[in-house]
């Protein structure tokens, strides 16, 4: 059995409105070693509800992504998050959306190499737990490697542990919308090594595209992490390989009948606190991506409007004998 394998070797990517707690709970009954991040939570948000930080309170290996660009409140929150037991926190870099751009914060602050610094620094000098960015590797016209190279080194000097590099530049201020912002332009990996090349003692993750096991391997022989986001909301099974041939420890169960079933006791008792039964089931409901039946559970799901407005478990259960598993 291979040693010393870095916990963030594999990240599940942050995606506000689909990893959410009860995606995440799902996430972790597929990989019990990944590293999970919360939503984007913005830090005026968390001044004003510190309480949504206990929602991860004993998940292991859970990363707060936070959002803003004012230093003594990311590091006020930065303490909250450090005393709750999250492993790391992630300032959010590369967020192009237009509430983001008018409120500068997400990718817009890479055009602000000094107020992230002062971010950085900040929130480092507060807590011990490692300070992270997720970004991109450049936004509109500032996309060569030398720009790249200069954010990095003064982030690192800033006190950056590691960095989370989406091989996608930002185009702002034009009329591209996020969703946009997230296929075009190009994927550029090779700037990302590049980049752990030159900065060999810096842990680097790349992101971006990644859908495969064999994907993940060839990106993992340039740099220490990969991180993945909507393939695996896709394909969710994908992640039952990852504690298995990324971490080298015990496998996961690869049936999903019985992932789904072990979910039960928990849709039961969230459903008891008044969530609706949609919300909690609805990452679960590509498990059986590529299964004979797949259409058919969701189908029969979708068709029982008034049965899933009574929120009970029964819809789920009755769904799962479409699933013809050989
Ligand atoms: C619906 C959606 C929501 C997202 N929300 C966030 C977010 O809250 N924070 C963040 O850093 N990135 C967010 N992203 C970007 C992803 O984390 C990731 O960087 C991007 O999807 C590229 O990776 P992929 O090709 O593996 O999906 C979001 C992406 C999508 C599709």
């Amino acid at each position: 059995m291979k040693k010393n394998i870095p916990y963030f070797r594999f990240e599940i990517a942050p995606m506000l409105k689909k990893t959410n707690k009860h995606c995440r709970y799902f996430y972790r009954k597929l990989t019990k070693k990944s590293l999970l991040y919360t939503e984007m939570i913005h830090c005026n948000f968390i001044k004003k509800n510190p309480i949504i930080l206990l929602e991860n309170k004993n998940i292991d290996n859970i990363v707060l992504q936070i959002a803003g660009n004012k230093p003594k409140l990311l590091s006020l929150c930065a303490k909250q998050a450090e005393k709750i037991g999250y492993k790391e926190i992630n300032l959010n870099l590369g967020c192009p959306s237009l509430r983001s751009q008018k409120n500068n914060f997400g990718a817009c602050l890479m055009h602000h190499p000094l107020i992230v610094s002062d971010c950085i620094k900040s929130m480092s000098d507060s807590v011990s737990i490692p300070i992270t960015v997720k970004m991109r590797i450049g936004i509109n016209n500032d996309d060569n490697y030398d720009f790249l190279h200069k954010f990095i080194d003064l982030l690192i000097n800033s006190g950056c542990s590691r960095f989370i590099i989406h091989a996608r530049k930002a185009l702002l201020y034009k009329k591209i919308n996020t969703r946009k912002n997230l296929i075009i332009p190009k994927l550029n990996y090779k700037i990302i090594y590049k980049i752990k090349y030159n900065f060999p003692n810096i842990k680097i993750s790349i992101n971006g595209g990644i859908k495969t096991l064999l994907d993940i391997k060839k990106h993992l022989k340039y740099v220490d992490g990969v991180m993945i986001g909507r393939e695996i909301f896709k394909n969710p099974m994908i992640l039952t390989d990852i504690d298995k041939y990324i971490y080298h420890t015990k496998s996961i169960s690869k049936n999903p009948i019985i992932i789904v079933k072990s979910m039960f006791s928990y849709i039961e008792k969230e459903l008891k606190k008044g969530i609706p039964l949609i919300t909690i089931i609805t990452p679960l409901l590509n498990i059986f991506y590529g299964v004979h039946g797949s259409h058919n559970f969701k189908n029969f799901i979708f068709n029982k409007k008034k049965i899933l407005k009574k929120n009970n478990l029964d819809v789920l259960k009755k769904a799962l004998s479409f699933i013809k598993i050989k």
